[in-house]
């Protein structure tokens, strides 16, 4: 009864230029693995529900780099929409796909472009989320223990003693990227998780919910039942999808639901949000630089920089310290690592000039 639902549609601009539209962050080898990490994540997932109960949800122009990435996928575990809504609609869509394959599932939804270490632990709580999903009615978030005020993450307040069962919490309140002023006094006051973005639920259970929040939308991909896994679908989805608003799960129900509970939850977790994060987690030599694809790389008195280039690609550093170097095809970015935070509006105005 068990089904993972994996979120593969976003862009991430943060690790521009090595993730580009056309091709972006869920897709790269970002740590230097040798898997990129849509392939991670599946494995990861292979461990918890059977292949066949994997679904990708992705936008339509990333379909063949997600049929090449995971070979072992049938084209019909390959969701796509033909526009970018965020993840709402998309979660609405796959869950009726899989209402309509077993009205009794449960379901894990994740982001594909994560990292997590302990695979072990991950495997353990989302196999325990998945259970308490199965006999309660509720919406289940994985919370981390916040080690900073950032506010590209859900903030989640807790009931430390309202307990659903083991390990699982009331929720509070839910705010969704807060200003840093508030993130701030969310960290201080101790009792918030951010929200990882993987969640569990009953399809009974979420379904609930899209009918409570998002009726109109939900409507389109409950009528769109009869269609699914026959030709019309995609004229079906096309129509469909141009008439849903463009909203996030967690702007457009776990804001609002009071239902939701938290696991807390401790496996490691990164969302490689930025090249300062990767830089965090990558392996280091003695004096702090952080290189993939070291064969070519040659670094005289050079310090704490991370080093990302195209495999084969020599390069030669002589005095440099706290500076991220990356390049991809036809593109270097040369950045101090305290400034890495400007990569997202340096992208913004490298598209408008070129
Ligand atoms: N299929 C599909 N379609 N996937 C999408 C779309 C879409 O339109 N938009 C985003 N995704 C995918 C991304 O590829 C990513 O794997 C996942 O959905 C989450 O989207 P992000 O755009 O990365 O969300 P975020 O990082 O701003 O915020 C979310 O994650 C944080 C933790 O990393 C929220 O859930 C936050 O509350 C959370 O703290
Ligand atoms: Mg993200």
């Amino acid at each position: 009864n068990n089904f993972a639902l994996i979120m593969a549609g976003g862009v991430g601009s943060r690790f521009w230029p090595v993730s580009r539209t056309s091709f972006p962050k869920q897709f790269l080898d970002i740590l230097g693995t040798g898997q990129s990490l849509i392939q991670t994540t599946f494995a990861r997932f292979k461990k918890i529900v059977p292949v066949e109960n994997i679904y990708i949800l992705t936008n339509e122009i990333y379909r063949s780099l997600v049929q090449e990435h995971l070979p072992e996928l049938s084209a019909h575990q390959i969701i796509c929409e033909p526009v970018m809504r965020n993840t709402a609609p998309c979660i609405a869509y796959g869950t009726a796909k899989i209402r309509k394959i077993n009205p009794k599932a449960n379901i894990v939804v994740a982001p594909s472009d994560h990292l997590i270490l302990d695979t072990e632990n991950f495997v353990e709580t989302i196999n325990k989320a998945l259970k308490a999903s199965e006999i309660h009615d509720c919406l289940i978030t994985l919370g981390i223990k916040p080690s900073r005020p950032d506010t590209g993450y859900g903030y989640i307040q807790y009931a430390d003693d309202e307990l659903l069962c083991e390990d699982l919490h009331k929720v509070k309140t839910f705010t969704e990227k807060p200003s840093l002023e508030i993130a701030e006094t969310f960290l201080a006051s101790g009792d918030f998780l951010w929200n990882s973005g993987i969640f569990v639920w009953s399809a009974d259970s979420i379904n609930t919910a899209f009918d409570k929040f998002l009726p109109d939308m939900n409507e389109i991909f409950k009528e769109g039942e009869k269609h699914y896994n026959t030709e019309t679908e995609v004229e079906y989805i096309q129509a469909g999808f141009q008439k849903c608003v463009n909203i996030s799960i967690d702007y457009g129900i776990m804001e609002k639901a009071d239902n939701v509970y938290v696991m807390p939850a401790d496996f490691g977790w990164s969302d490689l949000g930025t090249w300062a994060s990767v830089y965090d987690l990558s392996e280091k030599d003695y004096v702090g630089n952080a290189v993939t694809n070291k064969e070519r790389v040659i670094m005289y008195d050079s310090s704490n920089c991370m080093v990302n280039v195209p495999k084969g690609k020599m390069v030669i550093l002589e005095g440099l310290h706290d500076y991220i170097v990356v390049e991809s095809n036809d593109t270097l970015l040369i950045c101090p690592r305290k400034n890495e935070q400007h990569v997202k509006q340096i992208v913004v105005d490298v598209k408008q000039k070129f």
